[in-house]
């Protein structure tokens, strides 16, 4: 099963050198997208739990939200809308129009959050996918975004909770749901 694959010893700790802080833990979903039936299984858990629930927006967290999140909005049927980390762009245009904009803290920093402008519209029930939650510093800065322009954020998904939030259902108020808690 996905539970047994994201337990191998691929899909373990890594210790950053460079890029992000040196010396944070981080976890490789790319070694899940490898395999197809781990893959696919992982978005199928989410879809059966999306499905049925009148969910027009998924917003993505980039990067590896995009890679979760694209696959389940095209399975419910709904838009996909990505949020952007602007240090992502290095300097280039994220988005060919106007953002709005969180800031939020980091284990290792502060970064920041953008969305389209007009990409949801209020009234919409959207859903926030992302690879991994760790303090909910992203999450809460998504939620954030899209309450912003009235959205009703339903609930937020990732694949991996790690050990800071283990236990927490609830970020900003809302629903959060975790595929695998790592030991
Ligand atoms: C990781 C991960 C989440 C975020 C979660 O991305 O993909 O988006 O951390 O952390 P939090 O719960 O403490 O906010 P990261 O910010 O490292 O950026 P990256 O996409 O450049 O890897």
């Amino acid at each position: 099963s996905v539970y047994d694959f994201l337990e191998r010893p691929l899909f373990k700790w890594g210790v950053c050198f460079s890029g992000k802080k040196t010396g944070i833990m981080f976890q490789d979903i790319t070694t899940l997208l490898l395999d197809n039936k781990a893959f696919k299984h992982t978005v199928d858990i989410f879809v059966d739990r999306y499905r049925g629930m009148d969910i027009s927006v998924v917003a993505g967290v980039e990067a590896r939200g995009f890679m979760f999140g694209t696959a389940i909005a095209l399975a419910i049927g709904a838009k996909f809308v990505p949020l952007r980390k602007p240090k992502s762009c290095q300097g280039r245009v994220c988005f060919n129009g106007e953002v709005i904009a969180e800031a939020y803290e980091l284990e290792y920093g502060s970064d920041c959050l953008e969305m389209h402008v007009g990409a949801v519209e209020a009234g919409e029930r959207a859903i926030v996918i992302d690879d991994l939650v760790a303090t909910g510093g992203t999450l809460s800065a998504a939620i954030r975004l899209l309450e912003r322009v009235g959205a009703q954020v339903v609930e937020c998904g990732c694949v991996i909770g790690l050990r800071q939030v283990k236990g927490q259902r609830r970020l900003n108020g809302k629903p959060l749901y975790i595929l695998v808690e790592p030991r």
